[in-house]
């Protein structure tokens, strides 16, 4: 936190004042009856829910609990692979068989998922009892949910959306409006772009057509029985704030985002919403991608000059940079990143940082069995044809090259030998480089 050792103590007493538990006059979050139960239909009511739960384990809990509540073992799902890891998690534990939707690349920065990518997966896999949908992504790039939603409808099956950097939008004008009340769940990091303690978040529940006592059973299956009253109480305190002052909050989140925007933009090109308009698209603002591919400029030098300045980037991709404008972002700071940017542009790229397109995912097992089917690590290069039995993915945003049950083909090899050569980090590979593999046999 970086505050001299008296302050950090006294700062930390006062939090530690709030940490009660389930005292009678407190409630209890899997069985709320009173001061919570208040609380999350106060929420419910500025989100146009019909239920909002509070989540103690961050929005990977509410995905864990959407698909238990939703989906039986075999059942299909299909989802976009720019699913976060804890979708990948939930397949694990519900045993969904994914089949997967590509997403919109321009420029190599993946978008998202269009319309006509939905209406085609269902074409091909009418029997899916779900559609598992990320709106906002990690960049901003918001899918058209309503008309998504009317597709999903119309096939019968439920929609699951992940909303985890959508909390503020609907609040400002600036900003896109949210359709996420056509979901039948979706969650929200209330941590992320609200002021609510880590990993504070909530679950939504919009009509009747998700059984409501299996998503409570399902919460209280991945949700610790010792919730911190601090971060419900930070929950709570966001949705005052929002109820009362929402539209305020998310527009002084815009106008900081488009003073950092217009500064950036004279120096490095940045991803506008006119660059998205003709797929489809539209773009929260306070998301700034920085094309520093574009530009020529290395975006891992760069995220390590800004670093040396104390300039904390959200991402670091292949060809651009990600910086977030939240709640707490400071005017002063555009000077700052503008003052390291600067530099940059006399900084090209040594060599080309363009990757290729990510690999399509050949599943053969569900996750879930490949969790359980015993599995060695491999050197990357006698991976080839093996089956994955962890995810593979770049982190952040953590979009997987292959989850566990998907065949490695040449493809997934050539990419991760690529990308790393290039800067990318890779999760689920061990210390070595190593990749792990379906079957304990050598
Ligand atoms: C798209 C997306 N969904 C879900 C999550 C998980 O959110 P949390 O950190 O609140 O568990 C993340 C985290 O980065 C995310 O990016």
């Amino acid at each position: 936190m970086g505050l001299p050792a008296g302050e950090a103590a006294a700062a930390f007493a006062e939090v530690a004042r709030l940490d009660l538990t389930e005292l009678p006059e407190l409630d209890d979050l899997h069985n709320p009856t009173g001061a919570i139960a208040e609380a999350q239909e106060l929420a419910a009511d500025v989100w146009h829910a019909d239920k909002t739960y509070f989540l103690v384990n961050g929005s990977s809990a509410g995905v864990l609990a959407m698909l238990l509540a939703t989906c039986n073992p075999g059942e299909l799902i299909l989802a976009p692979r720019n699913a976060h890891g804890s979708f990948y998690h939930a397949l694990i534990l519900s045993g969904a068989a994914p089949r997967y939707l590509p997403v919109a690349e321009q420029n190599g920065l993946p978008l998202n998922v269009t319309p006509e990518a939905v209406e085609e997966a269902f074409a091909r896999h009418p029997q899916a009892k779900a559609f598992f949908l990320t709106s906002p992504g990690y960049n901003g790039i918001c899918a058209e949910v309503a008309k998504i939603a009317a597709i999903v409808r119309s096939h019968g099956a439920l929609l699951l959306l992940d909303e985890a950097h959508g909390a503020h939008l609907g609040f400002s004008r600036s900003l896109p409006a949210t359709s996420g009340h056509l979901a039948d769940l979706r969650v929200q990091s209330w941590h992320k772009t609200l002021a609510a303690l880590t990993p504070g978040a909530v679950l939504h529940q919009h009509g009747v057509r998700v059984d409501q006592h299996r998503l409570r059973a399902a919460m209280q299956l991945v949700q610790t029985s010792s919730p911190s009253y601090p971060l419900l109480l930070s929950l709570d305190a966001v949705r005052r704030e929002m109820a009362l002052g929402g539209e305020a909050v998310a527009d002084e989140m815009a106008g900081k985002a488009r003073q950092l925007r217009s500064a950036v933009a004279r120096l490095l090109p940045v991803l506008t919403e006119a660059d998205l308009a003709p797929a489809g698209f539209q773009l929260d603002t306070t998301r700034v991608t920085v094309l520093t591919g574009q530009a020529g400029v290395c975006s891992f030098a760069a995220a390590r000059r800004l670093a040396q300045l104390g300039i904390d980037l959200e991402l670091v991709q292949a060809g651009a940079l990600l910086a977030v404008v939240g709640p707490g972002f400071h005017v002063k700071d555009v000077k700052r990143v503008v003052t390291a940017l600067s530099g940059l542009t006399q900084q090209r790229a040594e060599r080309n940082e363009a990757l290729p397109p990510l690999p399509q995912a050949d599943v053969v097992l569900t996750p879930r069995e490949a969790f359980y089917c015993g599995s060695r690590y491999t050197a990357l290069q006698d991976a080839r044809g093996k089956i994955a039995a962890a995810t593979v993915a770049s982190y952040p945003p953590g979009m997987p090259l292959v989850a566990p049950g998907e065949r490695i083909t040449d493809d997934v090899i050539t990419y991760i030998q690529e990308a790393s050569r290039a800067g990318v980090c890779f999760r689920g590979l061990d210390g070595d480089g190593r990749i792990k593999i379906c079957g304990t046999e050598r």
